[in-house]
């Protein structure tokens, strides 16, 4: 482990070693407790949500080597390796990412328990279509249900979101579009 890396340990349980939002990670938990748990409980990454703890809402989502996934649905031990971001990785210095600052402007979030998850799940998105229509933004955000804002406002700030990247070059996409993984 370099000084950059931090530990999280509890000895009796194997190392588990994993990057979120950049960072090493180290983790000594049960190898089939939740992602969702780790994240939250023992990297204290609380803006991950738990909705329904069963893989049908999306709030739990997070992007696991560039694909979406359900992290209630995910055991630590498949994360071994893996590149995490979570809702905690979108805002750079106190700057808030393009996705949050168009779901502030266009009422996407309300009650907010969906929002991280609708963050993570547009953010792939966007990393792959940068330029979205809208039925490409339903389709992007449609294992991530909202009971408050009746969607439309959610992909109302996607599009404005995606809009705003014409003049930001940097957040032009890497790879081609990706079935997500869910
Ligand atoms: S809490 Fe994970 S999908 Fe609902
Ligand atoms: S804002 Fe409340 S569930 Fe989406």
């Amino acid at each position: 482990m370099n000084a950059n890396e931090k530990a999280d340990t509890n000895a009796h349980w194997p190392a588990i070693r994993f990057t979120v939002n950049g960072e090493s990670r180290t983790v000594n938990v049960p190898p089939m407790k939740r992602l969702l748990d780790v994240l939250r409980e023992d990297l204290h990454l609380t803006g991950t949500k738990e909705g329904c703890g069963e893989g049908e809402c999306g709030s739990c989502s997070v992007r696991m080597n560039d694909e979406l996934v359900n992290s209630c649905l995910v055991p630590v031990l498949q994360a071994e390796g893996a590149e995490i971001q979570t809702v905690e990785g979108l805002a750079l210095e106190g700057e808030l990412d393009p996705l949050q600052e168009a779901f502030l402007q266009n009422g996407g979030a309300q009650c907010g328990i969906c929002t991280p998850g609708m963050l993570m799940a547009a953010a792939q998105l966007l990393a792959h279509r940068p330029h979205p229509s809208e039925t490409e933004i339903r389709e992007g955000l449609a294992g991530n249900l909202c009971r408050c804002t009746g969607f439309t406002r959610i992909v109302a700030s996607v599009a404005a979101a995606a809009r705003s990247t014409e003049s930001n070059p940097a957040m032009e996409p890497e790879l081609e579009q990706t079935h997500h993984a869910r």
